[in-house]
Formats: structure tokens, C-alpha cells, sequence
């Protein structure tokens, strides 16, 4: 996928009836690339709380709302989106090089993100001038 780019992913739930719902997000089908960490965040009780604000060099991301809502703010150093993830189905990828910032999370908000390399702090633009720098190049 393109650098500084993002693309909404829908997941087509199973409907189990009364037994509930499943999803699935399955490599190269509905993710773009392969996934090598996941990691999920909680306990996001505090409605200042703001996070996010950074892009990363590499990284690629696809972002899911599994339980609640929150809102993302993305940023090709050009232009701006804000969306609403509050589905479980609908997700967000997220290319190398975009800045984005979530924020307005329901308390019951839970967010599950697949990543396509292990951590490194070092793939991390946290400061947005650097940003603006890195979307320049
Ligand atoms: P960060 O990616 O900044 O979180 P968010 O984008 O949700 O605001 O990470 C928060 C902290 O957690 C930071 O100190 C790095 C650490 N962290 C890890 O150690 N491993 C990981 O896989 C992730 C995603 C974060």
C-alpha cells in the first residue's frame, strides 16, 4: 500500500442468530499485509484521554473498534479526515506516514489493532514538524 494513505476495511460478520456475532480479518483478504503483533487497549475511562499522535516510518496498521466507539483523526500531512470507528466490522488501515490521533472514547471502548512488524520506537515520528518533514521526502 501507498505511503501517507488509509483505507476504510469492512469485515462481513457471521451471523450465529442467538449465539452472537463473529468477524474475521484474514491476511492479504482483508488486511494488506501480513500481521506480526496485535495489540488491543482498555480502560479507557478518562474522556480527556488522547491518543495516537504520532506516524510511523514503516509501520502498517488496520484499526478496529471491537467493543464501543472512539474517534480517529488522520493526517497525510496534507489533509485531514476524522472518522467514527463504533462497529466491529468497520476498521481503518493505516499506511507508513500517517499521523493520526484518537480521542472521544467511550468508556466501554475497546480498540484492537493488527500491525505488520514487532515493536520499535525508533519507527516513531512523535513530534509533527518531523512529520510534515517525513511526508515531504
Ligand atoms: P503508543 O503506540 O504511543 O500508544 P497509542 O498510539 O495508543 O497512544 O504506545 C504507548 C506506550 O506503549 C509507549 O510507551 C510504547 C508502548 N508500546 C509497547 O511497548 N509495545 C507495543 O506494541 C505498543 C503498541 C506500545
Amino acid at each position: 500500500m501507498k505511503k501517507n494513505s488509509w483505507q476504510q476495511i469492512n469485515l462481513k460478520p457471521i451471523k450465529d442468530g442467538i449465539d452472537g456475532y463473529l468477524c474475521v480479518a484474514e491476511n492479504a483478504i482483508d488486511i494488506p499485509f501480513s500481521v506480526q503483533r496485535v495489540y488491543y487497549i482498555y480502560n479507557l475511562n478518562n474522556p480527556e484521554a488522547v491518543r495516537g499522535k504520532h506516524a510511523h516510518k514503516e509501520l502498517e496498521q488496520a484499526i478496529f473498534c471491537v467493543n464501543g466507539s472512539f474517534e480517529l483523526w488522520l493526517d497525510d500531512g496534507l489533509m485531514q479526515e476524522q472518522t467514527t470507528l463504533d462497529s466491529p466490522e468497520k476498521g481503518v488501515y493505516m499506511g507508513a506516514g500517517v499521523w493520526h490521533v484518537m480521542n472521544n472514547f467511550s468508556s466501554d471502548c475497546v480498540i484492537l489493532v493488527l500491525a505488520s512488524d514487532f515493536f520499535d520506537e525508533q519507527d516513531y515520528i512523535r513530534d509533527y514538524a518531523e512529520f510534515k518533514e517525513f511526508c515531504h521526502k
